[in-house]
């Protein structure tokens, strides 16, 4: 642009000049400056609603309320199952499904297992050790049954629905082989991998 054209001839120069750039007084548009204030006076009031105050007001925790309560629908709806290898195999690899068991666990068994199933009273859980198990399906007996007179007590009662007990079986085989901080040592003796037939 040659410096005889002035973009808009009705703005007067400050007066002041850098490098032959003259500097005008151009004032932003007043919708612009409005724009500008309205995101400053809404800003702290959207901070507190959403990142300070009641949890579940974002998207993604609505989100996360929806599909929770979608999937307790579908538990709700599942048929009764049968504790076998292949139902076990199935849920064991369903994170969905795993979160279920791992809510049943948070509640019953952390105490003597760990958070992770790292062991504290009771063995761990998570490496290829086991004192009781050898199949999949014994995972579900031994929670059923208990073992070591009581040590490791019965479920079966407590526990009664028979699909939580099943996705709780499925969510320990699903430890194996996790890594967690700080593992227990090593109890009983190394199992073949789970497998659907036994
Ligand atoms: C009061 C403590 C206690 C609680 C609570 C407990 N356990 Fe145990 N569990 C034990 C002990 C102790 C053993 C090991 C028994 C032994 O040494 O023979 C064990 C063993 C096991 C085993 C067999 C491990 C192996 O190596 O064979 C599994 C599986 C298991 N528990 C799952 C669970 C689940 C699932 C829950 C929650 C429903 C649970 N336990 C709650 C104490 C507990």
């Amino acid at each position: 642009m040659s410096s005889t054209t002035d973009p808009n001839p009705t703005n007067v120069p400050l007066g002041h000049a850098y490098d032959g750039i003259r500097e005008y007084d151009n004032p932003l548009p007043g919708w612009w400056k409005w724009l500008f204030v309205i995101t400053v006076v809404v800003s702290p009031f959207y901070l507190l609603y959403f990142h300070v105050g009641a949890t579940g007001r974002s998207l993604q925790e609505q989100y996360q309320v929806a599909m929770d309560e979608n999937q307790r629908k579908k538990y709700a709806d599942l048929p009764p199952l049968t504790a076998d290898a292949a139902t076990l195999m199935k849920f064991k690899d369903d994170a969905k499904w795993t979160e279920v068991g791992k809510a049943i666990f948070k509640t019953n068994c952390v105490s003597c297992h760990g958070a992770e199933g790292a062991g504290v009273i009771g063995p761990n859980l998570c490496d290829e050790n086991y004192k009781h198990i050898k199949t999949i399906s014994d995972i579900t007996k031994v929670i059923n049954e208990g073992v070591a007179g009581g040590a490791m007590p019965a479920w079966s009662t407590r526990i009664p629905n028979k699909n939580d007990i099943i996705m709780l079986s499925a969510y320990v085989a699903s430890l194996r082989g996790s890594n967690p901080a700080k593992p227990k040592g090593p109890d009983g003796s190394p199992i073949a991998p789970w497998s659907a037939d036994e």
